[in-house]
């Protein structure tokens, strides 16, 4: 065991609906996966970041039409119920898989600086300029010190786990959003998500309308 996460009750979305049919052989799931280091032999390497860049920037053009206020209220809600709020620490969030910026508001809420990194060209430039600061990067190499930001946040968006633990501090936070639940192409159980990143982490889970999510730190034991 990797870690211990507390389920707390599920809460209702209307008109929330699933947008995506991923399943364990979708392509970009077993990118997840990879990414994750869940794949023996398989790393995220150059041909992979290729593909997922490739992959990505021919969806942009269309990516507005998977925004939805439901999809909205799903990141408002792991931000209310999951990330605690006596946030001593609430300065910077690194959003990875930031695509055209639906949720960099609802991040900047919470956070005084949000980084939003983006591997897709053509989704970083259909993202407003404001709120947060853009960068085109791999989340696999944050362009950001060790130990440097408080949050990262993976709304469908690839888990690096080494990269994830470079990053955050002891106390920093991971959430991990999955809008259409397990049939996000993107998605990982939450026992998969501590189970890829090193060390023993803790933390809630939860589902809200048809989406699953968690928010994890290292655990003080
Ligand atoms: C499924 S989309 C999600 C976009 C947005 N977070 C949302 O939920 O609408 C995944 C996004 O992650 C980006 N992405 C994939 N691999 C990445 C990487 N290694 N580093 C940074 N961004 C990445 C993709 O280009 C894409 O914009």
């Amino acid at each position: 065991m990797a870690g211990s996460i507390s389920e707390l009750p599920a809460v209702p979305i209307e008109g929330h609906q699933p947008m995506a049919v991923g399943s364990a052989d979708h392509p970009m799931r077993q990118m997840t996966r990879r990414a994750a280091g869940l794949v023996p032999d398989a790393p995220w390497d150059d041909a992979a970041r290729a593909e997922v860049a490739a992959y990505f920037d021919d969806l942009a053009p269309t990516w507005h039409t998977r925004t939805s206020p439901g999809r909205e209220a799903v990141v408002a809600d792991v931000l209310e119920r999951g990330v605690p709020t006596d946030l001593a620490a609430a300065d910077v969030c690194v959003e990875l898989g930031s695509g055209i910026g639906a949720y960099t508001p609802l991040l900047a809420q919470r956070w005084r600086r949000v980084l939003a990194v983006e591997l897709a060209f053509e989704m970083l430039q259909r993202a407003p300029a404001e709120p947060g600061h853009r960068v085109l990067a791999d989340g696999a190499l944050l362009p950001v010190a060790d130990g440097s930001v408080d949050a990262v946040v993976l709304v469908n968006c690839f888990l690096f786990p080494l990269e994830v633990d470079r990053v955050l501090p002891p106390d920093g936070l991971l959430v991990w959003v999955n809008s259409s639940g397990t049939h996000t192409p993107i998605h990982l159980s939450s026992t998969d998500v501590v189970t890829a990143l090193p060390g023993r982490w803790e933390g809630v889970a939860s589902e809200a309308g048809e989406a699953t999510w968690c928010v994890v730190r290292r655990s003080a034991a």
